[in-house]
This record gives C-alpha cells, sequence and structure tokens, in this order.
C-alpha cells in the first residue's frame, strides 16, 4: 500500500514527504491552474523534493502534443514522471501509444470497471477511480473501487483511489479494495489528527505545566 499526496503546492508536497511514508505525488491540470504558475515550473520544483513517482496528467489529449508535453516533462523530472491519462476514446489511444513507448502509465478520472478492463488491455500500470466524484454523481464510488478491485484482481494493474474528500472515505476506499490511495492536504492532515488526541495532548500538557510550578 502507498499513500499519495494529490496537489501541485510544492511546500505542501515537501511537508508531506517530510513524513517519510508518503510514496509519491498525482497531479492534474486544475490543481497545476489553482497554483498559478507553469506546469514546468511545478513539476521541477516538486521533482527537486525526491517523490518516488510523480503522476503527471497532461494539459493536451491530443495524441502529438500530450507526447511533446509529456517528452519535456520527463526531461525536467526524470524516471519518476508517471502519465496519468484520462479515460476518454483520444485518452485510450495515447495510453496505448505510450505503453508501446516503454512508459509506465496510470488511466485516471475513471468511472466504470469496463474502462479499467480496457486499461488493463491497454498495458496501464494505475488506475485511479473517482470516488467522491463518482458518489456526488449517485454512482457508488466505494461500490466502484470495490468492483474494479474485483476486475483488476491478480493482473498486476494496481488501484489508486482518487477524489476522497475525508479520512473515513480514505479508509473506506481501503477496505473497498483499493491498493492504493492518493490525498489532498487537508485530508492527510485529517488522517494524522482526531479533535480527542489534541485534546489529550493539551491536557497532558496543563498537567506538566502544574507540575513544573508546583516543584
Ligand atoms: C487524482 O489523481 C485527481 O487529481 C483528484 O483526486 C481528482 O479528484 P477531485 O478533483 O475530486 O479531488
Amino acid at each position: 500500500m502507498a499513500i499519495y499526496i494529490d496537489s501541485a503546492e510544492p511546500e505542501e508536497v515537501r511537508e508531506a514527504l517530510s513524513l517519510g511514508f508518503v510514496k509519491g505525488v498525482t497531479t492534474n491540470p486544475l490543481l497545476i491552474a489553482r497554483t498559478g504558475r507553469k506546469p514546468e515550473e511545478v513539476v521541477a520544483a516538486i521533482s527537486e523534493l525526491w517523490p518516488d513517482e510523480l503522476l503527471y496528467q497532461p494539459f493536451s489529449l491530443e495524441l502529438e502534443r500530450a507526447r511533446e508535453e509529456l517528452e519535456r516533462m520527463r526531461t525536467i523530472a526524470g524516471a519518476i514522471l508517471v502519465p496519468k491519462i484520462p479515460a476518454t476514446w483520444e485518452g485510450f489511444k495515447l495510453l496505448v501509444d505510450l505503453v508501446r513507448a516503454d512508459w509506465r502509465c496510470a488511466l485516471t478520472a475513471v468511472y466504470s470497471p469496463s474502462q479499467a478492463l480496457l486499461a488493463k488491455e491497454a498495458g496501464a500500470s494505475y488506475v485511479i477511480p473517482y470516488v467522491n466524484r463518482a458518489t456526488r454523481q449517485g454512482i457508488d464510488g466505494l461500490e466502484l473501487v470495490a468492483q474494479i478491485s474485483r476486475t483488476l484482481q491478480g493482473s498486476g494493474v494496481q488501484v489508486i483511489a482518487a477524489s476522497l474528500k475525508s479520512a473515513e472515505e480514505a479508509l473506506a476506499a481501503v477496505a473497498s479494495g483499493a491498493q492504493h490511495i492518493t490525498v489532498p492536504w487537508p485530508v492527510l492532515r485529517a488522517m494524522a489528527e482526531h479533535p480527542l488526541s489534541l485534546e489529550a495532548v493539551e491536557e497532558f500538557a496543563r498537567a506538566a505545566q502544574s507540575y513544573k510550578e508546583g516543584r
């Protein structure tokens, strides 16, 4: 099992990787656009932090332009760059093209087990179902993870559950069969902390203070 941080903010990525057990980074055009920086700058800043993998989604989906964009990003990031290709007709063509050229790829924005099955046939290394987005559209996102996990069982293609909006949802995605999860910064924090843990720590701190004052 690996945990990825879903972010294009180098400071968040730095802090997450400093934990030591966050393996990599996933990002997408929306997250990069929100930073106000060029994709090349974001990729350079993140790859300097040495994640094991940087799953990068190209801005262009047109075959030649996407290939050129990904080659450019690989020049910057090196072997950690893993293309993350959206599950569309054009996306599948791009995925096959990249796999033939020996890239390790992920199929992303997955909403059905049939897309996962085709990803396996196309040679993808990862399939990325969007849990919360699916649930918001009336598809049970956790059941989607379970169905995809069953579809891919024994194939070597790994499931990274994404679009996770709470610690509970992240945990449920793993319980539903996801090998890996990618979580945004607030969810990573929520997984690490609990209000009652903080309350207990404050109580201990107050006790330690009055102990010191009483000596
Ligand atoms: C994952 O790789 C995506 O970047 C992300 O999880 C998309 O989902 P969201 O926009 O609902 O967070």
